[in-house]
């Protein structure tokens, strides 16, 4: 037999959105299968049907090994053999690690959890993989990154024929990829088959043998990867050429608009570390995953304590003891993690766009639900968020749909100084695009931008000089008629050149 999974005439409905329309996908045994599309396109949609999560419309048949394939719950699709690994991860962050690993199938002797037993099998799978956190971490204590892969060995653990990876990447980068991808090629050797979802364009040429395109719901079309080229891709994609990628919007820099400097963290994650930005101007901030990123701007936010270190905004000194303090002077933060720090999910569109420019979206001194309704469809419009209307719940749209809400709701407070935390995780080429625009039109008010980016051709695109970490320092800095991806790389790991 051909096929190790065999999806004919899929559909799901919604309420109000028809998220797939008699959808095919073939999967062969040993192959990875990449699943492309825009966000929204249905395939988070697809794969939770796959894992029992969702239910499909009436009609339509799976099959798994020839035989058909019915699954009501995860579990289920686990023991028939899929599992996933999901694109919103939702760890229960006081589980230690070798908890997340054996839970829903606790190792047992005599009855009774056999803690030690999965303490040590926990330990051998985390050093299999290249990782360096003990079973006996909290997931609270890890970062985004080493959640990430924890949920991959996961789904290696469990001796699946198919494993669904829905966005594994997507908060992780180079070295981790590069044990990922290790582990993928050693699963196809054993013949399991890989679903790959991804909007990273170079992961599915690097390691992908066939691809399958959906737009809008609809099956568009699948071919081999190696007879494919990355701007045919994007046209199956979006239905049109996308020919400048990383578009570069000019603007007249001027003074200095803000400045941390000597900033060290009490944790000592990040040591004395000064970065300054002018009105007009992007900085990018690159580095590899743990340089420590993040952790510094953060630390500027409030959200850690400072050791040292001074914040200047429009040449005033600001003492930062919360993120309030900082927010009131125009400053926003665009944040890494969505799901803990950026959205409501149980709230609208709409609760979610209020909850930093309320003062914008008073009348008369009261919260008016108008003027956020009225707020939400212009940003719906400028960032294309697929849904059926502002009062849609926001745990309900799509990942890189939820993405967008998070950029809408700072951008809306009209801050001087934005900072963004890799803002284009998990968003498709098309809406990327849309968002630099809107990052370059900020930039022409005389707004400035700060961007951090584990993407390397994004920060070479649309930054006018890009600052580079490694280990908790600032390894360099580069003007962008200097920038060279070896250059930057070279920083990131802290190679002399
Ligand atoms: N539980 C739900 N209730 C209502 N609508 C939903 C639900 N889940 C998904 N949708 C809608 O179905 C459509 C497909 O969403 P899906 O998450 O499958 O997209 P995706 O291709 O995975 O996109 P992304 O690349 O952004 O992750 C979207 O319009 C989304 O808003
Ligand atoms: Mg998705």
């Amino acid at each position: 037999m051909e096929y190790i999974l065999e999806l004919k005439d899929i559909s799901k409905t919604f309420p109000g959105v028809k998220a797939l329309d008699h959808v095919q996908l073939q999967v062969k045994p040993g192959e990875v299968h990449a699943l492309m599309g825009e966000n929204g396109a249905g395939k988070s949609t697809l794969m939770k049907i796959l894992m029992g999560i969702y239910k499909k419309d009436p009609g339509g048949e799976i099959l798994f090994n020839g035989r058909p394939y019915e699954v009501s719950n995860p579990k289920e699709a686990i023991d028939t053999g899929v599992a996933m690994i999901h694109q919103e991860l939702n760890p229960i962050y006081d589980m230690t690690v070798y908890e997340n690993i054996f839970v829903g199938r606790e190792l047992r002797k005599h009855g009774l959890v056999d803690k030690k037993a999965e303490i040590e099998a926990s330990r051998k799978l985390i050093e299999d993989c290249g990782l360096h956190v003990s079973p006996m971490n909290t997931l609270r204590e890890l970062t985004v990154a080493q959640c990430q892969l924890i949920e991959i060995i996961k789904a290696i653990s469990v001796d699946a024929k198919v494993i669904i990876m829905d966005e594994p990447t997507a908060a992780i980068t180079d070295r981790e990829v590069e044990i990922l991808f290790g582990h993928i090629r050693r699963l196809k050797a054993q013949g399991v088959a890989i679903i790959y979802i991804s909007h990273r364009m170079s992961e599915i040429f690097s390691i992908c043998d066939r691809v399958t395109v959906y737009r809008d719901g609809q099956y568009i079309g699948c071919g081999e990867t190696k007879d494919l080229d990355e701007a045919q891709l994007i046209k199956m994609m979006v239905g049109r050429e996308i020919t400048d990628v990383f578009p570069k919007s000019e603007a007249k820099i001027g003074e200095v608009v803000f400045e941390a400097n000597h900033i060290v963290r009490a944790d000592h994650k990040v040591k004395d570390v000064s970065i300054s930005v002018r009105r007009g101007e992007i900085l990018g901030i690159g580095g590899l995953v743990g340089a420590g990123r993040s952790e510094l701007v953060e630390g500027i936010f409030g959200l850690h304590r400072l050791a040292g270190g001074e914040i200047v905004v429009r040449g005033e000194h600001v003492r930062v003891r919360s993120p309030k303090d900082i927010i009131k002077k125009g400053v926003a933060l665009v944040t890494e993690d969505r799901k803990v720090t950026g959205l409501n999910l149980r709230g609208t569109i709409n609760d979610n766009i209020a909850v930093v420019a309320i003062s914008k979206l008073l009348d008369h001194g009261l919260y008016s639900k108008k003027k956020a309704r009225a707020a939400s469809a212009e940003y719906i419009e400028k960032l294309k968020i697929k849904t059926p209307s502002s009062d849609q719940i926001v745990g309900d749209l799509s990942g890189g749909n939820q993405q967008k809400v998070v950029i809408a709701k700072w951008l809306l407070s009209e801050p001087d100084v934005i900072i963004m935390d890799e803002p284009t995780r998990g968003i498709d080429v098309g809406a990327k695009r849309d968002i630099y625009l809107l990052i370059g039109s900020l930039v022409q008010q005389g707004k400035a931008v700060i961007m951090i980016s584990s993407e390397i051709p994004e920060l070479m695109g649309v930054c006018d000089r890009i600052a580079v970490m490694s280990e908790g320092v600032l390894s360099g800095e580069v003007q962008r008629e200097d920038f060279s991806q070896e250059r930057i790389m070279a920083l990131a790991s802290a190679i002399e050149v």
